[in-house]
């Protein structure tokens, strides 16, 4: 089974580039399954039901989400309303929508579970008892299981990849939209990266526009972040994963295009 993960899709310039390169990459890839991060789709900072539909019209099974997937109101009911909208599972009960999802594909049976860190993000459920209830459940179902981890502290992404490892299929970190290097099978079998990295604009600071972002560094005040125009990346990993659950290869994708708006 193969499967895309693309990293964290940013504003209009991310969805886009998305919109025009994916399936192309679904083609060359031989993709069953794609999964994107989608929490600051809509203007950069979260998303809506709009932005939601445009990116599942481009091709992408299933949104996954972050702290931000919260930022738009509408999310409330949009994340109840749409089985394959994400948020992750470790809010506390009673939060809207799901942090799971199984889903058919022509190549068979896939999980999804999406989970937050909690180092620098704030008071959640603990991530690592959450994804072990979590994937103990869904491995009656399925072995094959893909875990978003939506974080910001390396050390935890790490930790929990090798707490995971050999429990579910491939842990892919979002969040910091910055793709590392250390892609990786982990010794029993799970894929591994501490980030997926971001699609959207290129020459920004993580996606916003990099003018207001180094005044608000220089001067310590507030300042009106605006998604950044330009040239725009669009950053994945693509995984082959057999049909135990256990993952065979991992391969970082990072299309840069030059195109401005
Ligand atoms: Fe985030």
């Amino acid at each position: 089974m193969k499967i895309l993960m693309i990293g964290d899709i940013c504003g209009r310039p991310g969805r886009r580039i998305v919109k025009d390169l994916l399936p192309g990459l679904r083609r060359e890839h031989g993709a069953s399954l794609v999964i994107a991060n989608g929490e600051n789709a809509a203007g950069g900072v979260g998303i809506t039901a709009d932005t939601a539909e445009e990116i599942f019209a481009a091709g992408v099974d299933v949104i996954t989400g972050g702290n931000h997937t919260w930022h738009n109101r509408d999310a409330y009911t949009l994340l109840d309303a749409h089985p394959r909208l994400l948020r992750p599972a470790n809010y506390p009960p009673g939060a809207p929508g799901r942090g799971v999802l199984t889903v058919e594909t022509p190549a068979g049976l896939v999980a999804v579970l999406n989970l937050q860190g909690r180092i620098f993000m704030g008071e959640l459920d603990d991530p690592f008892r959450a994804a072990e209830q979590w994937v103990e459940e869904l491995r009656k179902t399925t072995p094959l299981i893909i875990v978003d981890f939506h974080a910001e502290a390396t050390s935890e992404k790490v930790a929990l990849g090798w707490y995971l490892d050999g429990k579910v299929s491939a842990l892919i970190g979002t969040h910091t939209h910055v793709q590392t290097a250390d892609e990786r099978i982990l010794p029993q079998g799970t894929a591994y990266i501490t980030d997926v990295g971001m699609t959207g604009p290129r020459d920004g600071v993580i996606g916003m526009d990099r003018k207001a972002i180094l005044e608000h560094f220089l001067s310590g005040l507030p300042t009106r972040f605006t998604v950044a125009r330009g040239a725009t990346q669009l950053n994945g990993v693509a995984l082959e994963v057999d049909g135990d659950g256990r993952a065979r290869s991992v391969t970082r994708i990072q299309v840069l295009r030059e195109d401005a708006d």
